[in-house]
């Protein structure tokens, strides 16, 4: 999704935009774009389509220096990725970049249209440059005109705006997409991800909602929704700046995956006893109203709501008590019925899918118990929203496709799971196995690690797919389905995840010896209703490729394979065989050829609705 770098400083700028910008690739982009403040207060624009080093060349033919500008990378909404539509949008002297959707964009325009200004872009984001030129041009204040312009847009959105009449201040402001103010010494800087601006300070003030703000070098001045003058503390950034490297790893993703095993251990640390699990840190209100807690819904998109549909699984087998889960971007938009006592669970790695916080919002007036944040990032604007937070510590995930931080989410599900055992005065023995199981579980992630390079060479069987199907049962039909998402997010391969009962009931049609099918087949009870499930691909000749426990036979004949993994506990099971089908999307990905960290057309953070 689309990035916002800005800086003022006695300094020249221009590098730090750029290197901004280039930290904020891996959210998924396709056009960058400065505006830099000349010494003779002059606005030099530079945009470019492609990536953020085409921009560079642009850069190094017409040079911006200045000691205040904004950058922009843009993920196109509204109007085609070209250089007319990369931001930033100028008027009369002003410079805008925004992430979101201006959702009155449409009369807006028209509006403008009849003050006779001339629209150069498709975009909604120019309603707002032409919109703050009038005000300004009206008041001649620039705050005032900015106050104005905000009061009168509708939508999501993070805008930095500078403008030629005041060559000394950036002014920002943010309403549902994130915008952090970086503070360095005698220099400010803002960003839509503390990400971009690592490399000059990991000092930080977060905006709120509705907040906006007035920076100059020395000074930052917010106000919030109701404009009143506030403060926003600084907040160092807890993450090491080597977290945002490869390292030895040729992608991101790869690098991600191996750091599984430490990032469950930093997600378990501190919250297992040794036959209790440790509940203080969800708070004390948390911590007492856990046993009043009878259904739970989770809300979540994508990989999020994979990890929901794992944990339906254990809550209600486990605890006794019903779940359901939901997409986001459903659950937000449609009558739901919250019975008394019902805990919402969202889940997002970013805490900013614009889908999971609008659902958050909603779900505050339909009489939730409470409403809990399950999230990768502390200060995102989902875990400022819900009532209960419970973090992973994956660290940062910058490859768009999200391994660590599922895995995490995983484990941090079946710790809540445990806890509401505990808190209802559940098994005891249950509470015991998930403890051992979670305390195994970085070791297990390890042994699975191993498998690599047999998952490599059966990688190369899919060079010249263009479909693959995955089946699962029970917590592992979920799993199927992340697998499948995987592999289509990083290789293009169309995929389906089928829970395999389900199979003769349609997709087998699809089974001849051209269709890889891929199952997740680990021990547990529903082993021999799968394995004849499987029997029914073999008989048509489907391509099996068996992800199996080594305590169990299958099977292999002809073309059919089968990788082994070690015996766990079926708690932990559905986060074990995560690990090979990351490393067979991301196989398959290389010998496709296509941009692992970056594939087309997607986002790491989908601010947008
Ligand atoms: C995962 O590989 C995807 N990139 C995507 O489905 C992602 O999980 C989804 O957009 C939700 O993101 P979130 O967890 O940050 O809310």
């Amino acid at each position: 999704m689309c990035g916002i770098v800005g800086a003022i400083a006695q300094r020249n700028i221009t590098p730090i935009l750029i290197e901004g910008l280039r930290r904020l690739e891996y959210r998924g982009y396709d056009s960058a774009g400065v505006a830099v403040m000349n010494d003779d207060h002059s606005i030099q624009r530079v945009r470019a389509v492609g990536k953020v080093i085409e921009l560079e060349k642009s850069l190094s033919e017409t040079p911006a220096l200045g000691h205040l500008g904004i950058a922009h990378t843009r993920w196109a909404t509204h109007g085609k990725p070209a250089e007319h539509n990369a931001h930033p949008h100028i008027s009369d002297g002003l410079a805008v970049v925004h992430n979101g959707i201006i959702e009155n964009h449409a009369p807006l325009r028209k509006k403008l249209k009849e003050l006779g200004y001339a629209f150069t872009s498709e975009t909604d984001t120019e309603v707002v440059a032409h919109l703050l030129a009038y005000h300004y041009g009206q008041s001649k204040d620039l705050l005032e005109a900015f106050r104005q312009t905000l009061g009168e847009i509708h939508g999501a959105y993070a805008l930095a705006v500078i403008h030629e009449d005041e060559p000394e201040t950036l002014y920002c402001s943010r309403m549902g997409s994130p915008l952090v103010i970086g503070e360095g010494v005698e220099e400010h800087y803002i960003a839509s991800d503390p990400l971009a601006l690592l490399q000059v300070t990991d000092c930080f003030r977060y905006l709120e909602e509705g907040d906006y703000a007035r920076v100059s070098r020395e000074q930052c001045d917010i106000w919030n929704i109701k404009h009143e003058a506030v403060e926003r503390p600084v907040k160092r950034y807890e993450h090491a700046a080597h977290s945002l490297d490869k390292g030895e790893y040729r992608h991101f993703m790869l690098k991600e995956i191996y750091e599984q095993p430490e990032a469950i251990t930093q997600t378990l640390a501190g919250t297992l006893g040794d036959d209790h699990v440790l509940t203080a840190l969800l708070g004390p209100e948390a911590e007492t109203r856990l046993a009043d807690i009878e259904h739970v819904h989770i809300v979540a998109c994508g990989t999020s709501f994979h990890a929901g549909l794992v944990a339906r699984y254990w809550i209600e087998a486990q605890v006794g008590i019903t779940c359901q889960v939901e997409v986001a971007s459903e659950y937000r938009y449609r009558t739901v019925v919250v019975p008394k006592n019902t805990l919402l669970i969202t889940i997002s790695q970013s805490g900013e899918t614009a889908d999971t916080l609008a659902a958050l919002r909603f779900a505050k007036d339909q009489g939730y118990l409470a409403t809990l944040a399950l999230c990768n990032v502390a200060g995102s604007s989902l875990v400022r929203e819900a009532n209960w937070r419970l973090l992973t510590h994956a660290g940062p995930e910058i490859g768009v496709a999200s391994t660590k931080a599922f895995t995490t989410q995983l484990v941090a599900l079946l710790w809540l799971t445990t806890a509401l055992i505990q808190a209802r005065g559940g098994d005891k023995q249950q509470i015991i196995t998930n403890i051992n199981a979670l305390k195994s579980l970085p070791g297990m992630v390890e042994q699975a690690l191993q498998l690599d390079t047999r998952i490599a060479e059966l990688a190369e069987r899919f060079a010249n797919k263009h479909h693959a199907l995955f089946l699962g049962r029970g917590t592992h039909f979920p799993i199927a389905m992340e697998g499948a998402l995987k592999l289509k997010e990083i290789s293009y391969i169309h995929a389906e995840a089928y829970a395999a009962g389900e199979l003769k009931h349609g997709p087998l049609a699809l089974v001849d010896e051209n269709m890889p099918v891929v199952s997740v087949a680990p021990s547990g009870s529903l082993l021999e209703k799968l394995k004849s499930n499987l029997e029914e691909v073999r008989a048509r000749g489907g391509q099996l490729i068996t992800f199996a426990c080594e305590r169990v036979e299958h099977a292999e004949e002809g073309t059919a394979q089968t990788i082994t993994l070690p015996w766990v506990e079926d708690c932990i099971s559905p986060i074990l065989y995560t690990i090979p089908l990351q490393l067979l999307s991301y196989h398959v990905a290389l010998v496709k050829g296509t941009d692992v960290d970056k594939p087309r057309n997607l986002a790491k953070s989908v601010t947008v609705e």
